[in-house]
């Protein structure tokens, strides 16, 4: 690893906002070149700046697939504006026609924070799903689970375990031998969380996508890198023209492809699986395909990169069909975190940096008038020199929660960066839609309580 390279620690304290780099060292990609039919403010203000192989979702979503959505919330505290963002994009996804799981990590928050099992649940209960309700979750579309109760989420999780090791954790999470052990489990289960929804008793084979803030995709880069070594077949760029499948041989699936314990080649064996793999290319429609058993390839000169989604799919099915576990690599959103109200960062160990959702509305008021502002030291210099918006609190918070309306948005921010509209007044007119938006909040949740216990899986009653 090289001395400057960026190392994410999801359990720490610290927080990268360096996205541009972030994008760049960890092959995130922007969104900006993503055109969304119905996006939502966070979308249209460039909150959500960055994915991974979102589109295989929307495409899904355009013609109509199945495609789920997962995330996860970790029990311990009180929950605060901040994670109300991932919330606001699972329902987006939602309304988009995913189905949703989440993941109560309260095997992680027992080891991590100290959170007994029992603990967990009721915080995640009264806490997370109340707020989930009343910011608009439906619960018919809406599956709540915990990872101590769900035995396949651990299970997958351990038995990915064996295509990992300890360098890899050293280089994804900067572990060293002091490392306690809890932090190498804990995002094996993350994986278990992750991948478990394409199962075919949780939903079976379709796009996953994960909304998270960036500091949780290290346990995405693992997830993606775990599913892509248990595939049986590999589909990339060919040298000359179109797509080339490619069969990846290792133990679970030897047998199946032919390959005979003293080292011979069952050619039988061989043929039938290149023919399985010809029929799942050409059930796409494709005519022009170039069976290569000898040098272990089907070429496919017509396909481009816009069939690969289809054809990564039917690959997984036929995978599937032989008897692997045919996972798809996950798809995640990433979003910006808000600035914390005193200017540092937002953090439920410092009640002042947020607003937390259960905080009456003469706290928020309180909370908001004290918070950093963008604004000049006088009236006199503000309204020579102007405010900056970028770092204006009240200013933030309307972007990232409080408004909808952009043009409304847009003014405010020309006028405070002109010097006509003051500091004060902008806190002024956060305080008025911070309130409303707080008080339907909690309208909305005494309305929704009854609805807490429908949005928890089966399994998890
Ligand atoms: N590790 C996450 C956190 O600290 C919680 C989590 C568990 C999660 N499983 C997940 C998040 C799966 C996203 C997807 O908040």
């Amino acid at each position: 690893m090289a001395q400057d390279d960026l190392v994410i620690d999801p359990w720490g304290s610290a927080q990268s906002t360096d996205y541009d780099r972030m994008i760049e060292q960890f092959g995130l990609t922007s969104m900006e070149g993503v055109s969304l039919a119905n996006p939502s403010k966070l979308h249209r203000r460039g909150i959500v700046f960055a994915h991974r192989d979102v589109d295989q979702v929307l495409e899904a979503q355009r013609t109509g697939a199945p495609f789920g959505v997962l995330t996860g919330l970790m029990p311990s505290g009180q929950m605060h504006l901040g994670h109300s963002m991932v919330v606001e994009q699972v329902k987006w996804f939602q309304q988009q026609g995913g189905d949703v799981t989440i993941a109560v990590a309260d095997l992680e928050s027992q080891a991590t924070r100290g959170v007994s099992l029992a603990k967990g649940r009721s915080i995640a209960l009264q806490e997370y799903v109340a707020h989930y309700a009343a910011l608009g979750l439906d619960p018919e579309k809406t599956s709540v689970y915990f990872q101590s109760t769900r035995p396949i989420v651990q299970r997958l999780g351990f038995q990915l375990g064996k295509r990992t090791n300890l360098n890899e954790f050293e280089a994804i999470y900067g572990f060293g031998g002091e490392t306690n052990l809890a932090h190498v489990q804990a995002p094996l289960v993350q994986v278990g969380d992750i991948l478990h929804p394409q199962m075919d008793e949780h939903g079976g084979l379709r796009p996953i996508v994960v909304p998270v803030g960036v500091d949780q995709d290290p346990h995405l880069r693992l997830t993606r890198g775990l599913a892509s070594k248990t595939n049986w077949f590999n589909l990339r760029d060919s040298s000359s023209k179109g797509l080339m499948v490619s069969l990846s041989v290792h133990d679970e699936n030897a047998e199946v492809f032919g390959q005979l314990p003293n080292g011979r080649i069952d050619k039988g064996k061989v043929t039938a699986v290149f023919e399985k793999v010809v029929a799942a290319v050409a059930s796409l429609g494709f005519s022009d395909i170039m069976s290569n058993p000898k040098q272990g390839n089907v070429h496919i000169p017509s396909a481009t990169q816009r069939d690969k989604h289809g054809l990564r799919l039917a690959l997984l099915r036929l995978e599937r069909q032989l008897g692997g576990p045919g996972l798809m690599a996950p798809s995640s959103t990433y979003h910006h975190f808000a600035v914390g109200m005193t200017g540092d960062k937002m953090s439920s160990s410092q009640p002042k940096t947020t607003l937390f959702l259960r905080d009456d509305l003469a706290t928020v008021e309180k909370k908001i008038k004290r918070a950093f502002s963008g604004g000049q030291p006088t009236v006199e210099e503000h309204r020579r020199l102007g405010g900056n918006p970028d770092i204006d609190v009240a200013y933030q918070y309307m972007m990232y929660f409080f408004e909808e309306d952009d043009a409304y948005l847009a003014e405010l921010n020309a006028s405070f960066r002109s010097g006509q509209l003051l500091a004060g007044e902008m806190k002024q007119l956060c305080i008025d839609r911070a309130t409303a938006w707080m008080g339907e909040l909690h309208e909305m949740r005494d309305q929704t309580a009854h609805l807490v216990d429908t949005f928890l899986a089966e399994d998890s009653r």
